[in-house]
């Protein structure tokens, strides 16, 4: 290809269900030129309390699945997928660049610490990974990294449960908080695709001394340094458009993806037969 001709072919985005959408908010902000396909496996989810294996089986249906589509780049929007299975999907696919959460998240978690103590929260998949630990500690040996997993999170959020002033949601995340707090963490990786929805009850319990980064939109800046890197940007004067698959019933999507991507959603989604792939 001409080293300056645009690249109008699709990045494809998936994640466990819809949480990936806040990864889909990001990316429409960061690369509005991009065309997207999203698919989440709202038939399957949550992946975040499954054993390692059953995380990587479905993963590879969901790559299966988005590669029927003729793609440049995949961004792993799921916390829990980045932490078990990336390394092995992405040699499985070595002809397509992948992006997950864990690397643009850490590096930027290391780039903030101050005092060398970062939390990071995400669910008990995740954490049990211990993947953001080693992704610390490749850049500096020196930080010490405290996990929590937050399994209640999700379905709260999934619920409603995330606003600002819900005592709910404000018990269930100061009881998280408070032992990383005791830690005198400086830094907080949200680590899994709902919790940028939480970000107000967050920070109101952390305070400004603890910056806090949210995986997603790093993983969208990573996609574009690596779409320029590889000479594979879309269009700068073109509008992406966004196609959405799920694996369950479509129905309720637009509610429940105007919730994730924060304003409403005209477009609906196909369903697609995951275990088919
Ligand atoms: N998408 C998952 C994650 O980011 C959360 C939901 C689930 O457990 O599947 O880890």
């Amino acid at each position: 290809m001409n080293e300056h001709q645009p690249d109008a072919r699709p990045v494809g985005v998936f994640d466990s269900g819809l949480g990936g959408l806040t990864a889909i908010r990001s990316l429409l902000r960061i690369l509005p030129e991009e065309n997207l396909v999203y698919f989440g496996d709202t038939a399957r989810v949550p992946y975040g309390n499954r054993a390692p294996e059953t995380i990587l089986q479905y993963a590879r249906q969901d790559v299966r699945f988005l590669r029927s589509f003729h793609l440049k780049a995949i961004v792993i929007a799921c916390g829990t997928i980045s932490t078990t299975s990336l390394d092995t999907l992405q040699a499985e696919n070595p002809d397509l660049p992948f992006v997950g959460v864990v690397s643009p998240a850490c590096r930027r978690a290391a780039e903030l610490t101050r005092r060398k103590r970062v939390g990071i929260i995400a669910t008990r998949a995740s954490v049990r990974s211990g993947a953001y630990e080693a992704a610390l500690h490749r850049i500096d040996p020196e930080i010490t990294v405290i996990g929590k997993p937050c399994p209640l999170f999700v379905p709260l959020v999934e619920n409603g449960r995330f606003r600002r002033g819900d005592i709910v949601i404000e018990t269930v995340a100061r009881e998280y908080l408070t032992p990383l707090l005791q830690e005198n963490i400086d830094t907080l990786i949200l680590g899994c695709t709902h919790y940028p929805l939480l970000e107000e009850v967050i920070a109101d319990i952390c305070g400004p001394s603890v910056a806090l980064v949210s995986a997603g939109e790093e993983s969208a800046y990573e996609l574009k340094r690596l779409l320029k890197a590889r000479n594979l940007r879309g269009d700068p004067s073109a509008a992406g458009e966004v196609q959405f698959y799920v694996s369950d019933r479509t129905e309720d999507f637009e509610n429940t993806a105007s919730i994730f991507l924060r304003e409403n959603l005209r477009h609906t989604a196909r369903r697609v037969d995951i275990e088919q792939y």
